[in-house]
C-alpha cells in the first residue's frame, strides 16, 4: 500500500529541516487565513487526506482501540490550548517530559493513537515536506475513525498550524473529569463556546473505546453509586477488583453492548444506567439534556448528523493559522 524507501532522501531532508521550516513559515504568511477550509491541501498535498485515511484504516485493522483513541486525542488536543497538536509533544521549550500535557493524569497513561499520528506524519513528510500540520492530521484521523467505526462521515476544514507550547498545568483546568455533574459539564463546554446540546451530542463518543478502572471505581466502592444500574455495577466490580494499590489498572469497555461501533447505543446505556462515569449518567438530571438523550437514543441518524457538526465545530477551537506557530517535522517535538 504505502511506498517505503527513499531513506537517503529522508536523511538529506532531515539535515535541511531547520532551513526549510523557516522558509515555509515565512512564505505562508502571505496566505494567512483566519479560518479553516475544506480541501485546504488540494494544491499543496492533494493526496494528504487519502494517505491519512489509509494509515488510520490499517491501524484500526491492527487494533480497533486506535479508533476511539484517535477521537479522544482530538478532543483532548482541542480543549487544551486549542487544536494545535500541543497534546502530541514529548517536550517543548520551557517544558520537559514531566511538564507537558501528555504527562497529565488525564492523558497518561490512557491516551492512545500517538503512534498512528507519527506514522502518518512520516509518510506525509516524504510526500509533501513541511506542509501538513500535525493538528490537521489529528483532526483528519479522528474523522476517519468515526467513518470507519461508525459510518459517521464529514468534511474537515483544515489549515491549522502547530503550537510550540505544551503545559501540563493547563489540562485539568480545561478538561472535565468523570465525576463532574451536568452543571459542571455545561460550564466546561460553554468555556469552549460549545452548547449544552453539543456537549450531550459529543458525549456519544463514549459509545466505543474503553476506560481504566481508576477513572470510575469511585462509583463501585465502598458501595455502588445510586445512579449506577445494579446488575451492571456488580459486573463492573468483577472487572475492577477493590484494591488497586500496586496492581495493574484494568480496562473496561465504555459501551457494554457495541464496544466496536460508534453509534447511539450510548444514549440507551445512559437511560438504563449502564455507563461508567457520573459525567454520563448526569445527562439525565437536567430536563433539556435528558430530552436530548431520549431523542438520540431513538434516532441514530439525527445524532450522527449532529455529532459530525459538533466535531467540526470543536475542530475550530482556538486554532492558530497563517503565519502563527509552525508545521512540525515530527509531531512529538517542535522544530
Ligand atoms: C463530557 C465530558 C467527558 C468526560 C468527563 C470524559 C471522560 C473520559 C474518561 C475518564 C475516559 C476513560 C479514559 C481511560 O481511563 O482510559 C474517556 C474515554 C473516552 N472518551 Fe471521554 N470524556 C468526556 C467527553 C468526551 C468527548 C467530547 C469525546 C470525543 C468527542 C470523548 C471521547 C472519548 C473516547 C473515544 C474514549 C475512549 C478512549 C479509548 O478507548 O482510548 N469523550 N472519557
Ligand atoms: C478542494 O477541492 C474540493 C473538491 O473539488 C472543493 O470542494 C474544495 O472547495 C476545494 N478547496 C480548496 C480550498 O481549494
Ligand atoms: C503553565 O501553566 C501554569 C498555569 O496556567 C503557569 O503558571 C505556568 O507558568 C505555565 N508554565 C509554562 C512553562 O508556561
Ligand atoms: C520539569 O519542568 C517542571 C516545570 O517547569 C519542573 O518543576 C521540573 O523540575 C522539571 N523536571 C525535570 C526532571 O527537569
Ligand atoms: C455540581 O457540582 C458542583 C461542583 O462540585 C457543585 O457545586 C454543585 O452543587 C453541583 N450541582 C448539582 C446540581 O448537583
Ligand atoms: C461560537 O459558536 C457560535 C455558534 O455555533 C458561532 O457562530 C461562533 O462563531 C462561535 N464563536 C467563536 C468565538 O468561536
Ligand atoms: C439495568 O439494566 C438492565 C439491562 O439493560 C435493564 O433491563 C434494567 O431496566 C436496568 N435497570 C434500571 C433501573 O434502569
Ligand atoms: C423539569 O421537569 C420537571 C418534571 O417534569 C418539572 O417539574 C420541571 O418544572 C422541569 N424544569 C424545567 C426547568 O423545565
Ligand atoms: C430521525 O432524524 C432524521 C434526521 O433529522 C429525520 O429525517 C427522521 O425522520 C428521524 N426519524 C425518526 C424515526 O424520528
Amino acid at each position: 500500500m504505502m511506498k517505503r524507501g527513499g531513506a537517503g532522501v529522508a536523511l538529506l531532508l532531515a539535515a535541511l529541516s531547520v532551513l526549510l521550516s523557516w522558509n515555509v513559515a515565512v512564505s505562508s504568511v502571505a496566505s494567512a487565513e483566519a479560518r479553516l477550509q475544506v480541501g485546504y491541501y488540494n494544491r499543496t498535498c492533494p493526496r494528504a487526506e487519502d494517505l491519512i485515511r489509509n494509515i488510520v484504516h490499517a491501524a484500526i485493522r491492527r487494533d480497533p482501540g486506535n479508533g476511539p483513541g484517535l477521537v479522544r486525542l482530538f478532543f483532548h488536543d482541542c480543549f487544551v490550548r486549542g487544536c494545535d497538536a500541543s497534546v502530541l509533544l514529548d517536550t517543548a521549550p520551557g517544558s520537559n517530559a514531566t511538564s507537558v500535557e501528555k504527562a497529565s493524569q488525564a492523558n497518561n497513561p490512557s491516551l492512545r493513537g500517538f503512534g498512528v499520528i507519527n506514522r502518518a506524519k512520516r509518510v506525509l513528510e516524504r510526500r509533501c515536506r513541511l506542509t501538513v500540520s500535525c493538528a490537521d492530521i489529528v483532526a483528519f484521523a479522528a474523522r476517519d475513525a468515526c467513518r470507519i467505526m461508525g459510518g459517521v462521515d464529514f468534511a474537515v476544514p483544515a489549515g491549522r498550524r502547530d503550537g510550540r507550547v505544551s503545559n501540563k498545568s493547563e489540562v485539568l483546568n480545561n478538561l472535565p473529569g468523570p465525576f463532574v455533574n451536568v452543571s459542571g459539564l455545561v460550564a466546561t463546554f460553554a468555556a469552549k463556546n460549545l452548547t449544552a446540546g453539543e456537549m450531550v451530542t459529543l458525549s456519544g463518543a463514549h459509545s466505543f473505546g474503553r476506560s481504566h478502572c481508576s477513572a470510575f471505581s469511585f462509583r463501585l466502592y465502598p458501595q455502588l453509586a445510586g445512579d449506577l444500574n445494579v446488575t451492571y455495577g456488580k459486573y463492573l466490580r468483577t472487572r475492577c477488583p477493590a484494591a488497586t494499590g500496586g496492581r495493574r489498572d484494568r480496562v473496561v469497555d465504555l459501551d457494554p453492548r457495541t464496544e466496536l461501533v460508534l453509534d447511539n447505543q450510548y444514549y440507551r446505556n445512559v437511560q438504563t444506567g449502564e455507563v461508567l462515569f457520573t459525567s454520563d449518567v448526569t445527562l439525565l438530571s437536567q430536563n433539556d439534556t435528558a430530552a436530548l438523550v431520549d431523542l438520540y437514543a431513538r434516532n441514530r441518524t439525527l445524532w450522527a448528523a449532529r455529532f459530525a457538526a459538533a466535531m467540526v465545530k470543536m475542530g475550530h477551537l482556538d486554532v492558530i493559522t497563517g503565519g502563527q506557530g509552525e508545521i512540525r517535522k515530527f509531531c512529538n517535538r517542535v522544530n
